[in-house]
């Protein structure tokens, strides 16, 4: 029996990088999958990922219920009709998604909630063929699914709120995080930040700056440590000192008009944004000193730093 809020059965559409590390993360939580995808490949790229979440999972020293047990099914109506959860992983196609999701809509059980893996497609769109898009909702995660704790959920236009709830309930009961955004846009919040990344490198290795290679170091062994454990908003205000975040923008604000980047759309820094932005940090900081938080990301990427040191030898 799985743990209390773990769903017991689990409906699955595509079983491929993110289905296979769905049904990982929800196998290793107790629940029953049950799980639909043509390629005639799928149980053993399931079978392949849920082998390396046992590892990464023992490696976390983490204690899980009994493992549930995994059955593979040739329909969509088959993986849902017993279902507590659908999470669709099918691949980023529009028709594609919206014709699976219609099928499988109508085999499952009145309100239980389906949630597609989408990168970045709108819910609305998504859910227009489906005879319920009350039930649905973007439950957006990141690859490896059974490891990293983010899931964005995006609510559609006829998304229930009850639906947003269940699907924050089941992402939390397997050991997610999940990030509800406010608005439904496409690419979400995490993949437009990674995208803008995406843009530049692509930029500096057409005009022959920097190798591959050498924009990678400029990230793992740079900002990127710092984002395990600490956004830009939180950086940044680092960098602003005791005058934290309104004198980090009043300083390198006007910067942004500089052009140092081939993403230069920049919004309008007027009063009204820097006092926004300058409110939420303050509130994020939650009365901790500059120092006090320096200190914070200082233990912070010690642990990351030995936790690599350890890894690599
Ligand atoms: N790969 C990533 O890093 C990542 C991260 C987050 C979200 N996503 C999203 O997850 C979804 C799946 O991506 P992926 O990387 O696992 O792709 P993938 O190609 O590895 O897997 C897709 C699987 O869907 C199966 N499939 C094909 N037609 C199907 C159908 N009609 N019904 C059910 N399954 C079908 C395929 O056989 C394949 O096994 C996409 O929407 C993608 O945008 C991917």
């Amino acid at each position: 029996m799985p743990e209390s809020g773990v769903p017991a059965r689990v409906g699955l559409l595509g079983g491929g990088v993110i289905g296979g590390g769905w049904a990982a993360r929800f196998l290793l939580h107790g629940s029953d999958v049950t799980l639909y995808d043509p390629a005639p490949g799928a149980q053993n790229t399931v079978a392949d990922i849920v082998r390396n979440a046992r590892v990464a999972f023992e490696g976390m020293g983490a204690t899980l219920p009994a493992e549930g047990r995994l059955t593979l099914v040739s329909t969509p109506e088959e993986a849902v009709r017993e279902a507590d959860f659908v999470q669709e992983s099918a691949p980023e196609r529009l028709e594609l998604k919206q014709g699976v999701l219609a099928r499988a809509c109508a085999a499952c059980p009145a309100g239980v909630v389906m949630a597609s893996s989408t990168s970045g497609l709108m819910p609305s769109r998504i859910s227009a063929e489906m005879p319920n898009p009350e039930r649905f909702a973007v439950g957006h995660p990141f690859n490896p699914v059974y490891l990293l704790p983010l899931v964005e959920v995006v609510a559609g236009e006829h998304t229930t709120p009850e639906t947003v709830e269940r699907a924050v309930e089941v992402y939390r009961s397997v050991g997610m995080q999940p990030l509800v955004v406010r608005r439904e846009i496409d690419g979400f919040i995490a993949d437009r930040l990674q995208e803008a990344l995406w843009r530049e490198a692509l930029w500096l290795v057409h005009d022959g700056i920097a190798t591959v290679e050498e924009v990678d170091d400029a990230i793992r062994l740079g900002p990127g440590l710092r984002w395990a454990f600490m956004g830009p908003f939180l950086t940044y205000r680092m960098g602003g000192g005791e005058g934290g975040m309104r004198h980090f923008l009043e300083q390198f604000g006007p910067s942004l008009q500089w052009p140092w980047t081939k993403l230069m759309d920049v919004p309008d820094l007027n009063d009204e944004l820097i006092d926004t932005i300058a409110e939420q940090s303050d509130a994020q900081a939650a009365g901790r000193s500059s120092q006090e938080l320096q200190q914070m990301r200082d233990r912070h990427l010690v642990a990351v730093l030995l936790a690599l040191r350890n890894e690599e030898g």
